[in-house]
């Protein structure tokens, strides 16, 4: 499905002919934190240190590595960065990591620091800079999909999404209290980025009667049709989930009012998806994929790789893959959830 590579990490081809002993190994989380994230690196730390490797964190992101804003990452609490949410290393959105003299500059602190391989944990932002880094560089990378969005290609899911997932859910059924004594619709948004898999997820989980995403065209008019039928059954409540990409939030709900005749509301649920003790789920997402990318960055692929979720299954794809593939919602899910809804 994901043009997976089969065993081919195992195809020695790919990795450096003379197996590098790698000592000094980075960290960095360049992109929006996700829950889950301290959890990786966590187990990376803990691996390392058993194997006497040096972990050097990188502070801020993208603009760390280029002020070479360092750290020596000994003695933290394993136990304790499992269930802490956000990043330790801290993070900040550096959009020139592009440009040469940047990357050049980069690179060199790299160099510098003497760090051999750097584990990049993030989402497409984050891997789009790692796969120039590692262009100019030709440092050793494995990228870790941490964001809440879900939305990296080659990976079923990415750490923190459960999480963002659970905490919507959870604000979605303290809204519906509301909804229900008060006969209202409310229109609830959640981020996602430019993506609706947080929506389509939440949606169905919480029983809404609609759920609005970017890769499918609005059908408001049935919707409202169906909300005014059921008001007319003795529905009186309903909660839309919309996904931050929708566009015009403000008039779908202003159209929802004037076509059902309903008070409705909007609910936009913002940062609180971003944070929270991890999950179950994410945690063990986390180990799994930090401990998989850490044995794979002891192999010294001559490619840039990133570590996924594929039917069931740790595996390893190219970085350019990912990067170049575009992940498909899973129209079937949406098609199931109007199915249950019955409003639509
Ligand atoms: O990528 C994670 C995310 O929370 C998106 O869901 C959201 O659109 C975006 O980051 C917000 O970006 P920022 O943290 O820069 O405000």
């Amino acid at each position: 499905m994901w043009g997976r590579e089969s065993s081919s990490w195992l195809d020695k081809k790919e990795f450096a002919h003379t197996i590098i002993i790698m000592k000094r190994l980075g960290i960095i989380t360049p992109g929006g934190d996700a829950p889950g994230i301290n959890s990786a690196i966590g187990t990376i730390i803990r691996l390392s240190r058993n194997e006497k490797k040096n972990i050097i964190g990188i502070n801020d992101g993208y603009r760390g590595l280029v002020d070479a804003d360092f750290c020596e990452m000994k003695e933290i609490s394993f136990n304790w960065l499992m269930g802490v949410s956000g990043t330790i290393l801290h993070s900040e959105r550096l959009d020139s990591f592009k440009e040469k003299k940047i990357l050049k500059k980069a690179s060199k602190n790299i160099k510098n620091k003497g760090i051999e391989g750097l584990i990049v944990i993030g989402g497409d932002g984050s891997f789009r800079g790692a796969l120039d880094l590692a262009n100019i560089s030709g440092i050793t990378i494995v990228s870790i999909p941490a964001t809440i969005d879900n939305d990296i290609y080659g990976t079923e899911e990415t750490i923190g999404f459960d999480t963002a997932c659970n905490t919507a859910l959870e604000a979605i059924n303290r809204i519906k209290d509301t909804a229900v004594s008060f006969e209202r619709i409310f229109v609830v948004e959640v981020m996602g980025r430019k993506r609706g898999f947080i929506a389509l997820e939440v949606g169905i989980a919480s029983g809404a009667e609609a759920i609005l995403i970017p890769e499918v065209e609005p059908p408001l008019e049935e919707i409202a049709k169906g909300l005014k039928k059921a008001r007319a059954r003795g529905k009186t409540n309903a909660i839309i989930v919309v996904a931050e990409a929708v566009s015009n939030k403000r008039e779908i709900a202003k159209f929802l009012k004037v076509k059902t005749g309903a008070t409705v509301r909007e609910s936009i649920l913002g940062y609180i998806q971003r944070g929270g003790s991890p999950t179950r789920r994410s945690r063990m997402l986390a180990v799994e994929f930090a401990s998989h990318a850490y044995e794979i960055l002891k192999e010294s692929p001559t490619r840039p790789k990133m570590v996924g979720l594929q039917s069931g299954e740790i595996v390893t794809i190219d970085l350019e893959q990912s990067v170049q593939g575009y992940k498909e919602i899973d129209i079937e899910k949406y098609k199931l959830h109007r199915k249950l809804s019955n409003i639509y």
